[in-house]
């Protein structure tokens, strides 16, 4: 299959091209058959025309008790040696004021209702307090999710608008977080209730290692805008926060923001 090459970002003519990915057949490889050979044998039987039978076809080589043949074990199919999905290389265009994907990204808003009981006083709105765009890729192992992630400006009471906040389903998968526009800060938070919060603003990239869960916080007047990439497998646990809460919360002290103990935090 010919393949086809994305136009890079900010080539000459200033349109961004961008192929959708490709997903090709599954390649499901036995473990223990050595496939060159086995493709060898079969064009040379090809080429001798339909009719030629094999010296050795493969059927025989698992027979016992023929002299001077190996036999061959078929084990069953492992999925941690198969390449489940090829994609082809693609390219995506970010606006970094707006944190804007082009084309095609999975949008998933999140606005106050959906988020009742994460912040200490009720809203009486259903504003919208954040978005995510995601750049489709399958969520697997051998992949890397990425995404943008809008967190409005505004408060709920005197709390700032923030994400909902999780660990990784897969606890030592960890992430990266570069911001791209606005500020605030980045909470993180191990289940011991260990608490460590960086501060996000343009141009910082923020690790988040495996077991730490993070939340981020738009304490600015713009939107907090960042891009975050982390391992396709790692997968999501919203439980543990929504039950427990976060240790701390960012609150409006004197008109700036200040990290203060959660009075609803229930510690393991
Ligand atoms: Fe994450």
């Amino acid at each position: 299959m010919a393949q086809r090459l994305a136009e890079p970002v900010g080539g000459r003519g200033g349109a961004v091209r961008v192929p959708p990915p490709v997903h090709l057949p599954h390649q499901h490889v036995p473990q223990g058959v050595p496939r060159p050979r086995a493709v060898r044998r079969s064009r040379q039987s090809h080429a001798r025309g339909p009719g030629h039978r094999p010296a050795c076809p493969p059927r025989d080589l698992g027979r016992p008790g023929v002299p001077g043949r190996r036999r061959i074990r078929l084990r069953p199919l492992r999925s941690d040696h198969l390449t489940p999905h090829l994609l082809e290389p693609f390219s995506v265009h970010i606006d970094f004021e707006s944190g804007l994907l082009s084309p095609d990204p999975v949008v998933l808003v999140r606005r106050l209702s959906s988020l009742a009981g994460y912040f200490l006083q009720n809203a009486d709105t259903d504003s919208e307090v954040y978005s995510v765009h995601e750049i489709r890729v399958p969520a697997e192992r051998d992949h890397l999710l990425s995404s943008t992630t809008i967190v409005l400006p505004g408060k709920v009471g005197d709390e700032y608008y923030m994400t909902k906040g999780h660990f990784h389903a897969n606890r030592d998968r960890s992430e990266i977080y570069l911001t791209l526009s606005g500020e605030g800060l980045l909470v993180m938070a191990l289940e011991n209730g260990t608490t460590v919060t960086k501060e996000m603003r343009p141009g910082v990239v923020n690790y988040v290692p495996g077991h730490w869960a993070h939340r981020s916080v738009n304490t600015g007047s713009e939107p907090l805008v960042f891009y975050a990439v982390y391992i396709g497998d790692a997968g999501y646990d919203y439980a543990t926060i929504a039950e427990r809460g976060f240790p701390v919360v960012v609150v409006d002290r004197d008109g700036g923001p200040s990290v203060v103990p959660n009075p609803r935090y229930l510690a393991p």
